[in-house]
């Protein structure tokens, strides 16, 4: 319950209505203090826990910003959406459903016995096993060219330059043995067919790329707007593709939480461990919010509670 609830519309939200609700979400999620900054990468530890910026940006190419929208942090599992989105374009939809699937596994992120349970197959793009498989199929015939390819791909999503935070990359290859597990798994069923461990390498460095509050609202906006960057007017994805992304999100976006989160809050969205949150209205915003402290599924805590609030008060719930 947050900001009174209103019903969906057709048509994007007023500038000075989104403004209005975006303040209001903010101060209800700022007095929010539960939770806690992930350390199982220790380098996250460091994360300011009480950083918190929150973005909406519009498909008409509005931006509405409050807080630490402009504080850098690794992207970690948001990359996830961006990078399935990139192969969907590569491989089609039948093909990406086939290989990496699109159903929840339930089990945490990370979760092992979630590909035993299945034969092997990663289930989804957004648990790191689904992840890891989906980028060792982008294009390129070296590791340098598979990751070039995707930051790119990430760079016009979000409608500028994005670049590799090095210390977070060489902090969670050192600390990745799990990943390298899943990855090894997975070749071993015959689900990932090149290096293991080159696909986990890749998959690393995707998820130590350097973004803000901003640019997840803008890249939420790219999907929100069938694939075209609302900022730039260039066109990432397809309109089949991003509609493919935001039902995979929608299903697995906050992993064992996703029914919970699309109950509560009726919008596909994305976490990552660093705290960011991505969600999508389609066709009319993204919401990009960041704040470091994780409840126990991995979900930022006030990211959550301020689109909460976000997707009532604009009346944002697709169904
Ligand atoms: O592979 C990992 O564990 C991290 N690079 C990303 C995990 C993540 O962000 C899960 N999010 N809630």
């Amino acid at each position: 319950a947050g900001v009174g609830q209103s019903v969906s519309t057709g048509a994007v939200p007023p500038g000075d209505r989104i403004d209005e609700v975006l303040a209001r979400a903010f101060e209800r999620a700022s007095a929010h203090r539960e939770g806690k900054v992930a350390d199982y990468i220790p380098i996250l530890q460091n994360a300011d826990p009480e950083a918190f910026g929150l973005c909406i940006a519009d498909v008409d190419g509005g931006l509405h910003e409050l807080g630490d929208t402009r504080a850098p942090f690794s992207i970690q599992s948001i990359s996830k959406a961006f990078v399935y989105a990139l192969l969907c374009d590569r491989i089609g939809h039948g093909r990406a459903l086939d290989v990496v699937g699109v159903n929840n596994t339930g089990l945490p992120f990370n979760s092992v016995v979630a590909i035993e349970l299945n034969d092997g197959h990663p289930m989804n793009p957004m648990v790191n096993a689904g992840a890891i498989a989906a980028t060792a199929l982008m294009p390129g015939e070296t590791a340098d060219a598979q990751f070039a390819a995707i930051l790119t791909g990430l760079s016009r999503f979000a409608g500028r330059e994005l670049t590799v935070d090095e210390d977070v990359y060489r902090c969670e290859a050192d600390t990745n043995q799990r990943n390298r597990a899943i990855a090894q798994l997975l070749a071993s069923y015959g689900r990932i067919t090149g290096d293991p461990l080159r696909a986990v390498d890749v998959y690393t460095r995707q998820c130590s790329v350097r973004v803000d509050a901003r640019d997840l609202a803008v890249m939420g906006a790219t999907l929100a707007d069938g694939g075209v960057n609302p900022l730039t007017g260039e066109r990432v994805v397809s309109a089949e593709v991003s509609r493919d992304t935001l039902a995979a999100l929608a299903a697995s976006g906050l992993y064992e939480r996703s029914g919970e989160w699309l109950f509560e809050i009726g919008l596909p969205g994305k976490s990552g461990v660093s705290g960011g949150l991505v969600t999508v209205a389609p066709g009319k915003v993204g919401v990009g919010a960041y704040a470091p402290p994780l409840d126990s599924a991995g979900n930022s805590v006030r990211g959550q509670i301020a689109t909460a609030n976000v997707s009532r008060a604009l009346g944002l719930n697709i169904f």
